[in-house]
C-alpha cells in the first residue's frame, strides 16, 4: 500500500515573528511542487503569523505540544481550545525534549493524544530509545512499551489522525543518524506492534516518520526504507536552503 510521505518541520525554540514568516514563506513554492505533506511547527507564539503567511499553500501548521488540561490551573500551559482558535492542523506530542527536560511520561502523553483527538487535531507521536537502552540492546523494547501505552484506549479510527515519529534519542541534535536500515528496522517493530494492537490494514496504513538528524545528504536514502514514510526534521528545517531539498528529496 502505498503510504504518502510526510515532512514535518520543529523549530523548537527557534523563530522570532519575522524569521518564522520568512522561512514558512520560502518554503511555499516547494510545498506546492511536491505531492508530499509538508509541516512546519513554529513555536506557539509564531502560530498565527505563520498560519497567515501559508494560507492558501498546502503547507500544514503544527504546535510543539500542548496541555493534558483544556483549562484550568496550569501556569504556562497551552490549551488545545487555544491551538483550535488559531487554526492548527496538527500536534506534536510525547517529544523527546519534553520528555528529558519536562518529565512526560507515556501515561501522560496517552492523555495528551486523546484529548487532542477529541478535539479533531492529527498528532504526531514521537517515541524512541535513549543511547542506554539501543546499547543494551532494548530499543525494540522500549518502542514496543511506549507505543502500547501511549495508544491505550485509541481504537483503530483514531489512528487515521495519528503518525508516529520514531527519534533515537541519540540520534536528536547529535549528527548521529541511525543507519537507513537499523531505523527500517525499528519502523518494522512500530508496525507490527500497531498490527498487534489493531489489524493488519491499520498497520500498513499508519505513517512513521523518522527523526534525529536528518539533513539533505541523508533523507534520500532514509526514505527508500520500506517502512520509513517521512521525516520529523530539527536543525536542518530552520533554514529553506535544507529544508526545500528534504521535502523535495524525490525530485
Ligand atoms: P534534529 O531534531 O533533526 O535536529 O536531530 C529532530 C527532532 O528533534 O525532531
Amino acid at each position: 500500500m502505498a503510504r504518502k510521505k510526510f515532512l514535518a518541520g520543529n523549530w523548537k525554540l527557534w523563530g522570532t515573528l519575522g524569521e518564522a514568516k520568512a522561512l514558512a514563506t520560502a518554503l511555499i513554492p516547494a510545498a506546492k511542487a511536491s505531492e508530499n505533506r509538508v509541516l512546519v511547527a513554529p513555536p506557539y507564539t509564531a502560530i498565527a503569523a505563520v498560519k497567515e503567511a501559508v494560507k492558501g499553500s498546502p503547507i500544514l501548521v503544527g504546535a510543539q505540544d500542548v496541555s493534558a488540561l483544556e483549562t484550568g490551573a496550569r501556569t504556562g500551559e497551552i490549551s488545545v481550545l487555544m491551538l483550535k482558535e488559531l487554526g492548527v492542523d496538527v500536534i506534536i506530542l510525547g517529544h523527546s525534549e519534553r520528555r528529558q527536560f519536562h518529565g512526560e511520561t507515556d501515561k501522560l502523553v496517552n492523555e495528551k493524544i486523546k484529548l487532542a483527538l477529541k478535539h479533531g487535531f492529527e498528532v504526531i507521536y514521537c517515541n524512541g530509545e535513549t543511547l542506554a537502552e539501543r546499547e543494551a540492546g532494548k530499543a525494540a523494547e522500549v518502542v514496543i512499551r511506549q507505543t502500547k501505552e501511549a495508544f491505550a484506549g485509541l481504537t483503530e479510527a483514531d489512528l487515521a489522525k495519528v503518525t508516529i515519529a520514531y527519534e533515537p534519542v541519540w540520534a536528536i541534535g547529535t549528527g548521529k543518524t541511525a543507519t537507513p536500515k537499523d531505523a527500517n528496522d525499528i519502523h518494522k517493530v512500530i508496525r507490527s506492534t500497531v498490527a498487534e494492537l489493531y489489524t493488519k490494514k491499520a498497520a500498513d496504513a499508519i505513517i512513521i516518520q523518522y527523526g534525529g538528524s536528518v539533513k539533505p545528504d541523508n533523507v534520500k536514502e532514509l526514505m527508500a526504507q520500506t517502512d520509513i514514510d517521512g521525516a520529523l526534521v530539527g536543525g536542518a528545517s530552520l533554514k529553506a536552503d535544507t529544508f526545500i531539498p528534504i521535502i523535495a528529496f524525490d525530485k
